[in-house]
């Protein structure tokens, strides 16, 4: 078999044979075939698409690229949570210390920034010391001993996916259907999970922007991974109001320490309650959202949180002493520079905002400063005045601040009449059905 053969079929939108598909995984995986027409089958699969088969070949291909983990070893029902990628989108550093706080064990294996999204990985690595490299074993044992681990996938765990979502990263072939659903649940149904809750984002900052896009990755996703929910949640702009890396730690610290309520903390507590009921932990979701608000309440979470840190080799104070964390040299504050109402945001601009500040890669090699980013002090709808907050920014220096502010002020619409506010989530799908927020 040819790879050539294979990138040109693609290109013409034919459709590829399992053995095709199987033999590009495993040529991602070993990297017998190299990164240029790797890139070049992500682009025309891109550009033409995938059969619900293809899909579903391609996730079973890129799960069997390497091992599938046994989490038999941990007692209980094992519930994992993926969202496709936002900004500000620091959910799993919430939920995951709160999930396991009410006694689910949470074995968690998270990704890296893709495209303008941030990742879970590398705002974990913004705290001092703290590792996500763990084997297996280390992983499990972490799990059975304090009930939660949130790592890097093992280098032996779906590699193709390694190969593949670094390079769609720096090639513009991240927002692909059925690259994004094999991308994911190749991940999932290898992390030996039992049960796995989806956030599918949509609006201006997600890979899939509109709701009918965002609805059929959900249900390509759940179709695929049976013991699945999937909840579709706005990313009309930054979940939470922080965003890069240590500056989300930040965020999701104050959070769990009730300093912060707001739309990160909601999402949080409705993905998490999810994770309750799919875990059987309880019957129905206002009972899930009621243990997990106690776990808040009594800094059950953010004890947790601390004891994972410390579990992973970093600085548990960092939850008492936000200072701990990594400082940008410069800071910078923006105001609105005209009155009205904050009616649009395009949020995907925000993200590279904050990729370009340092935060984010534009190459594989990049390496990222976990200071940098910037805090938003406006949602969608407020009434803003000529002087009223909008940013405070976070950079490496003044050229660098003067660019995100440039980039931040674009993304931002100042309008003259009051716009309606998106819903915070807009529906939830399983495989029985859709059901809408009304
Ligand atoms: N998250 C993933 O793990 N993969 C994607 O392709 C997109 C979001």
């Amino acid at each position: 078999m040819q790879i050539l053969d294979i990138i040109t079929k693609k290109k013409l939108g034919q459709p590829l044979t399992r053995e095709e598909i199987t033999f590009f995984a495993r040529g991602a995986a070993d990297k017998t075939i190299p990164d240029y027409q790797l890139a070049a089958l992500l682009m025309a699969i891109r550009l033409n698409g995938m059969t619900a088969q293809e899909t579903t070949d391609l996730t079973l291909a890129m799960r069997d690229s390497g091992d599938v983990c046994d989490l038999s070893a941990i007692p209980g029902k094992k519930i994992d949570k993926h969202s496709t990628g936002g900004v500000g989108d620091t959910t799993t550093l919430i939920l995951a210390p709160l999930v396991a706080a009410c006694g689910v064990p949470v074995a968690k294996m998270s990704g890296r920034g893709l495209g303008h999204t941030g990742g879970t990985l590398d705002k974990l690595e913004s705290i001092p010391g703290l590792s996500v490299e763990e084997t297996e074993e280390r992983f499990i044992r972490q799990v059975q001993e304090i009930g939660l681990a949130v790592i890097g996938q093992t280098a032996a765990l779906a590699p193709a996916d390694k190969t593949l979502y670094a390079l769609r990263d720096v090639t513009s072939t991240v927002d692909s259907l059925p690259l994004i659903a094999a991308s994911i649940m190749s991940k999932k149904l290898a992390s030996g999970a039992d049960g796995i809750v989806l956030d599918v984002k949509t609006g201006s900052g997600a890979l899939m922007e509109t709701l009918p896009d965002a609805l059929a990755l959900a249900q390509t996703m759940v179709d695929i991974g049976k013991l699945a929910v999937a909840v579709i949640t706005s990313m009309a702009q930054p979940l939470g109001t922080h965003i890069g890396n240590a500056l989300e730690v930040k965020d999701a610290i104050d959070v769990l320490a009730g300093r912060t309520q707001g739309d990160l903390l909601e999402i949080s507590l409705l993905l998490g309650s999810h994770m309750l009921v799919l875990a059987e932990k309880v019957k129905t979701l206002p009972e899930a959202r009621a243990m997990l608000e106690n776990a808040l309440s009594s800094g059950a979470g953010l004890r947790k949180l601390a004891e994972m840190i410390a579990a992973q080799g970093g600085d548990p104070r960092v939850v008492e002493d936000l200072s701990l964390l990594p400082q940008a040299a410069v800071k910078r504050v923006m105001r609105a520079e005209m009155a009205g109402y904050l009616s649009a945001m395009d949020t995907t601009a925000l993200g590279m905002a904050a990729q370009r500040m340092g935060a984010g890669r534009a190459k594989k090699s990049d390496m990222l400063d976990y200071s940098v980013g910037y805090v938003l002090h406006v949602r969608l709808g407020d009434e803003v005045t000529e002087d009223t907050l909008l940013a405070t920014l976070y950079a490496r220096n003044e050229a660098e601040a003067e660019e995100a502010e440039k980039a931040i002020r674009k993304a931002l619409t100042i309008a003259k009449e009051k716009p309606q506010t998106p819903k915070l989530w807009d529906a939830v799908v399983t495989a029985e059905g859709i059901t809408y927020n009304r």
